[in-house]
């Protein structure tokens, strides 16, 4: 009795000391590190399958916030039934599912590859799920001629619950590698989220993270049991300009995102230019065995702006404040229990 006690005492203890930490402690998984060893983590949810589970990282990447931004990091899904360990890119791979870079090139959940031009300072909807709205705002010309505009992804701008999030490639004359081109707001705040690496960001109920991967032009944005998002912002080089003669001016070198989508939590009927490639039974436009398969649905996915959601296939309707609440109170519960058993 005495002894049970005792633990329990020392498991609150362990939980309030992480819990007042400011950095890399997650409220799903307890992170602990013994130098020279892997990390081990314990997922701290009631709902997960790995409940109290302590699950090592695998030795290619023993930790989940490595300093060299080409490492992969260690990943825990709390909700996935295998409760192992595996490792990731952190970076955007332009060649994997989810991935949307270039003018603009996308790669399907269906693993299909597209591209959809838009139109230059327009916005579109990439996902629009019923608790979930990814919008991008397209940048781009349209040298004498040309039937189309020539675009790039320049800024997203993402709906959850009740919450508005953007992340923008500030516009530059010229490239510089030295200067951060990459900014964030959370409803309509500019977040400072200091040079360096490591260096993050969390909302105040750690729903939402933004974590550096390298000290400037590259993060990655966790929207907790929802989606991630890794962006890099890089500029339309001289090269790409000389090969798809694009005519990019001398005082713009369009810096955009380039980007990659995971999805934790999307419902079937998921809508939005790469959205609908994430339906289960969805058949892709794209063309196979075309060069460059370009798909429409300019008018389906069109928004007002960045942070809205009114396109005609769109889904997404906000949460009310009562669903904020519950999940509020049950993040309390959780651990509460946790520190009680
Ligand atoms: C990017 O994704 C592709 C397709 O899944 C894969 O073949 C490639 O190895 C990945 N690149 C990196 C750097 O992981
Ligand atoms: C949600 O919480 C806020 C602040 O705690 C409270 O003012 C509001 O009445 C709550 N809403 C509901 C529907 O419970």
């Amino acid at each position: 009795m005495k002894v049970s006690n005792i633990n329990c005492l020392l498991l609150i203890i362990i939980l309030v000391l992480i819990s007042a930490s400011t950095t890399q402690a997650s409220s799903i998984s307890l992170i602990k590190v013994v130098p020279g060893h892997a990390e081990t983590r314990t997922c701290f949810s009631r709902r997960s399958p790995c409940f109290l589970k302590r699950i090592t990282c695998p030795r290619q990447c023993p930790t989940s916030h490595p300093k060299d931004p080409k490492a992969k990091a260690c990943y825990i899904d709390c909700y996935s039934p295998i409760c192992k360990a595996e490792c990731r890119n952190r970076k955007p791979n332009c060649s994997g599912r989810g991935a949307a870079c270039l003018d603009p090139r996308f790669i399907g959940g269906d693993g299909i590859v597209f591209y959809f031009h838009g139109k230059s300072n327009e916005h579109f909807a990439l996902v629009s799920d019923h608790k979930l709205q990814i919008n991008a705002r397209f940048i781009g010309l349209r040298p004498f001629g040309r039937t189309r505009d020539y675009t790039w992804i320049q800024a997203l701008g993402i709906l959850i619950n009740s919450h508005t999030i953007s992340l923008e490639a500030t516009p530059a004359a010229a490239w510089d590698k030295n200067v951060e081109h990459l900014k964030f707001t959370y409803d309509g705040d500019k977040l400072d989220i200091p040079q360096g690496n490591p260096s993050s960001w969390k909302s105040s109920n750690e729903d939402l993270k933004i974590e550096r991967i390298e000290s400037r032009n590259s993060e990655i944005l966790i929207i907790k049991d929802v989606a991630e998002i890794s962006v890099n912002v890089v500029p339309v080089t001289k090269e790409d300009d000389h090969i798809h003669n694009y005519h990019i001016p001398p005082d713009d070198c369009f810096a955009h995102l380039e980007v990659q989508f995971k999805f934790l939590e999307l419902s079937q009927e998921v809508e939005g230019v790469l959205g609908r490639t994430y339906q289960p039974d969805f058949k892709n436009p794209a063309k196979p065995g075309v060069a460059m398969p370009i798909v429409g649905g300019e008018d389906r996915y069109r928004t007002s702006s960045l942070s809205s959601a009114d396109c005609k296939s769109c889904l997404f309707s906000p949460v009310v404040v009562l669903q904020q609440n519950l999940s509020l109170k049950e993040d309390l519960g959780t651990v509460q229990t946790a520190g009680a058993t």
